[in-house]
């Protein structure tokens, strides 16, 4: 479009309630199942956009300029060549992270659903939301679910070009709803989601489990949240996490993200519990932990983990 220079876009980050683990097409990154998730408020990524000379993509990140060879800048540039006018066509990237990358929250999510904003600002395109999200998909799977607020459901869909698989709002608010980060090692992971749900995919034996315990997990979420029945689900997110890392465990070679710290949070929440305290936990592929509770726990949760960040998703 004449005269326009550039684009900017923002996205929040999220943390999925039931999980996304494992593809039926990894180009696309269309997945197996549905997942559902809770979007982190101001917390997630800001991107903008510009066309350069080149000779190559530049990504910079939180003002500071990304190797190209850096896995972020890789893969950015990897997102951008689907949409180059003509092959020689650079851009200049710069992202602004508000997830502190301390809080152990993943960016890649919020990182690309805001790189599709700028791509669609950029050029004018006027894209819905639901196109947006199938935008955003073809960067990372779970940048599907980070183009809205609140509560959000990633439909698996079953076209092979995968244009029913996008993410829509689940129409529910839930101001006390509050999250907690626990940041017990901020190393990079072992092995990234992308290659660990293709390992478990192919070699797990109770995958073929998985897409049966994810349809029963979203039907008891989806009514806890229209019930606004916080022990539900709370129970209902721990208990889908704790079966996705079963099924990374049940992986060959195994994927074990748990650290000895990530066990003591794990039962430290479960002693709460015992104790009376509404606290469940939830886990994605690393081995922090993110605390579910009330917004009347509050002080209680801080009190058993100081260092706790915790983030009110409706605010
Ligand atoms: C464990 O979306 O990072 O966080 O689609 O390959 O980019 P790609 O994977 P990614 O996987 C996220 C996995 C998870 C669970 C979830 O967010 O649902």
């Amino acid at each position: 479009m004449p005269g326009v220079t550039h684009g900017v876009g923002r996205a929040p980050a999220n943390i999925a309630l039931v999980k996304y683990w494992g593809k039926r097409d990894e180009e696309l990154n269309l997945p197996v199942t549905g997942s559902l998730s809770i979007s982190l408020g101001r917390l997630g990524s800001a991107v903008e956009l510009k066309p350069t000379g080149g000779p190559t993509d530049a990504v910079w990140l939180n003002s500071a300029p990304l190797p190209l060879n850096s896995a972020f800048a890789k893969r950015a540039s990897a997102y951008l060549d689907l949409f180059r006018p003509t092959p020689g066509h650079w851009y200049e990237v710069q992202a602004r992270n508000t997830v502190p990358t301390a809080a152990g929250f993943a960016s890649s999510a919020s990182g690309f659903a805001a790189l599709a904003r700028a791509l669609d600002d950029l050029y004018g395109w006027g894209l819905s939301t639901r196109e947006l999200s199938i935008l955003a998909r073809l960067g990372s799977g779970s940048a599907a679910r980070s183009l809205e607020h609140g509560f959000v459901e990633w439909q698996a869909g079953s076209e092979p070009d995968g244009m029913d698989c996008f993410a829509e709002r689940v129409a529910a608010e839930w101001p006390a709803l509050r999250v907690g980060a626990l940041v017990l090692c901020s190393d990079e992971k072992p092995i990234g989601s992308r290659e660990g749900m293709k390992r478990s995919v192919e070699t797990c034996g109770f995958y073929r489990e998985w897409p049966g315990r994810v349809a029963e997990d979203l039907a008891l979420l989806k009514r806890a949240i229209a019930e606004k029945d916080f022990a539900a689900l709370g129970a209902v997110a721990e208990a889908n996490a704790l079966a996705m890392h079963a099924l990374m465990a049940a992986t060959r070679p195994p994927i074990v993200y748990a650290l000895p710290e990530t066990v003591a949070a794990m039962r430290a929440v479960w002693a709460a519990r015992e104790e009376g305290l509404g606290l469940w936990f939830t886990m994605d592929a690393g081995p922090n932990v993110k605390l579910l509770f009330d917004a009347q726990d509050e002080a209680a949760v801080r009190a058993r983990f100081p260092a706790v960040q915790v983030v009110a998703p409706f605010a």
